[in-house]
């Protein structure tokens, strides 16, 4: 017995000293931490579990049979995020360039598996040269095995993807499909051709960085949903992103103790003034939706992309709820084809996980222009529509100020399904703004005029007065109540509170056909 218990402590320094210090050296000399320091920084101190670590690949070519590491190159099991059980998988680079092959593959199956039957978050912590190249096709299978699994899960466990070293050709598509991918700023790569790739095919001269960097992916691609300085920072952000999930779709987002009380307090007053005289003026809604929130806190998703609509979550009275916003110092707000797809999936998220959604209006409409049209504005336009129109969670709606045109309908109207629509005084629902109204409506008139300047603002005075208010849509029930805008936060957590047991049922069918 002794010896083989000697035999399983010799296995097990083994599995814990690298299998290449200079590689480790090397990781640490480019500011990375290794799979292993990565978990431990992600969980609870002392509550990581390791599965698989005495897994070897079963390659008998190229000489990697005389190469057999414990372990094959990630890092497996489960362990506690504040307190609550995920899963994880830790590709590590010290070990075949982290790349993937059979046995690999199997140990990230292995462990979505158990989180899928578990129903626990699955965070994959991604730092790999893709394919093993020695292993072919086995390899190959197994992303697509992974993928399988991403997809099975989506939904319905929350996965994360953490993004700290390159990621390349099908790889890329695993984390794709995770619910938010996160990326380190001059650490990760994400691309389907490498540049080395890219110059041998089209003559094209590019590096890692501009090709598929943490920037590119959160400012214009809107692959990644959130840029951290270091791997410090992704963590802690991924530890706040499970902080506003359920564990799965049969749970309820976890509660915490309410961080303000009910009375009105100066936070509050001050949206009594948020809103400029001038209706061309912008202003940061950001103010509007931290007023609402519990210790004004919002842990925003691709805070860096189309920068017109602000996604993000928050806590009313300790409960998570999701946040869709205009941002009118972003092009005016306007609504395009990537504030429509990155509001689209966020809606979704929360749909998936019962995260109520908050939406704050100040919408001019859907962005003009022939790029936009040929870009897809219909199509890819069609999906915040549909994203809502699906919802069935609690949905709020707070229209601050401009409600024009086909942006009224989509911005969480009641149409939709929203379940309470509160107006500030300042709203103005209509079709269009005065300005255009009066343009489209008395060309006639105002050619004939004597005085066409006085003409119009008359005009527009007159028709802003009928219109561009928001008591006309409360007449017909389409906002449930004007508040003041200092009344926000009550109403609000009031709506939210009342919307608790909320439940739709719909049609049975197979899944819907959201416009892609
Ligand atoms: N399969 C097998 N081994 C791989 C690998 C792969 N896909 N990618 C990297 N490695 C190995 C390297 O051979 C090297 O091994 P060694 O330490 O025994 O020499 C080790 O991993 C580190 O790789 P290295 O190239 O030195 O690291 P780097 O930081 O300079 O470059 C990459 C990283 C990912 C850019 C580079 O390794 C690369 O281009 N890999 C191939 C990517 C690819 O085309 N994959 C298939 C697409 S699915």
């Amino acid at each position: 017995t002794a010896q083989r218990i000697d035999e399983l402590e010799r296995r097990n320094e083994e599995l814990l000293s690298p299998s290449s210090t200079e590689a480790v050296d090397r990781q640490h000399a480019k500011g990375k931490m290794t799979a292993r320091e990565r978990v431990t920084a992600l969980m609870d101190p002392g509550t990581f579990v390791e599965l698989d670590a005495l897994v070897r690949h079963r390659c008998h070519d190229f000489g990697m049979e005389e190469r057999r590491p414990p372990g094959d190159g990630v890092v497996t099991g489960y362990g506690m995020v504040d307190g609550r059980q995920v899963f994880v998988f830790a590709q590590d680079f010290t070990v075949f360039g982290g790349s993937l092959g059979e046995m690999y593959g199997h140990k990230v199956v292995k462990v979505m598996d158990l989180a899928l039957r578990t129903g626990c978050p699955v965070i994959g912590i991604n730092d790999s040269g893709g394919a093993r190249i020695q292993e072919g096709v086995a390899s190959l299978a197994m992303y697509a095995e992974m993928v399988k699994r991403h997809v099975e899960a989506s939904g319905v466990i929350p996965q994360i993807s953490l993004m700290m070293g390159p990621c390349a050709g099908g790889a890329v598509y695993a984390p794709a499909i995770t619910e938010f991918v996160v990326m380190v700023n001059g650490m990760s790569h994400m691309f389907v051709t490498g540049p080395d790739v890219l110059r041998t095919i089209t003559g094209q001269t590019v590096d890692r960085e501009e090709l598929g960097g943490a920037s590119g992916h959160n400012t214009v691609s809107g692959g990644a949903h959130y840029m951290a300085q270091d791997e410090k920072e992704a963590f802690e952000y991924t530890r706040a992103l499970l902080g506003h999930l359920p564990s799965n779709n049969m749970e309820d987002p976890p509660s915490y103790a309410p961080t303000r009380g009910r009375g009105t307090d100066e936070a509050d007053l001050a949206l009594d003034s948020l809103v400029p005289d001038d209706p061309g003026t912008p202003y940061d809604m950001r103010h509007a939706v931290c007023g609402v929130l519990d210790g004004g806190e919002l842990v925003e998703v691709q805070p860096l992309f189309a920068r017109n609509i602000i996604c993000g979550f928050g806590r009313v009275e300790g409960e998570s709820v999701g946040v869709v916003a205009n941002q009118p110092m972003c092009a005016a707000g306007a609504l395009d084809i990537d504030a429509s797809e990155k509001a689209a999936r966020f809606i979704r998220t929360c749909d998936a996980f019962h995260i109520p959604v908050l939406t704050f209006v100040d919408v001019p409409g859907f962005l003009p222009g022939i790029d936009q049209e040929r870009a897809g504005i219909i199509r890819r336009g069609a999906k915040l529509i549909y994203a809502y129109a699906e919802a069935t969670v609690p949905m709020v709606t707070v229209v601050t100020r401009k409600a024009y045109g086909g942006g009224y309908g989509v911005m969480g109207s009641k149409h939709l399904g929203t379940d309470i629509n509160l107006a500030w005084p300042t709203a103005e629902i209509a079709v269009m703004g005065g300005e255009s109204a009066v343009s489209v409506l008395h060309r006639g008139t105002l050619r004939r005029s004597a005085d066409p300047e006085a003409e119009r603002e008359r005009l527009r005075e007159a028709y802003e007065c009928a219109l561009c208010n928001p008591y006309v849509a409360a007449e017909h029930g389409y906002i449930d109540a004007v508040i003041m805008p200092r009344e926000t936060r009550f109403q609000v957590a009031s709506a939210l509170r009342m919307l608790r047991t909320k439940r739709v049922t719909r049609l049975p069918r197979k899944h819907g056909n959201i416009p892609l």
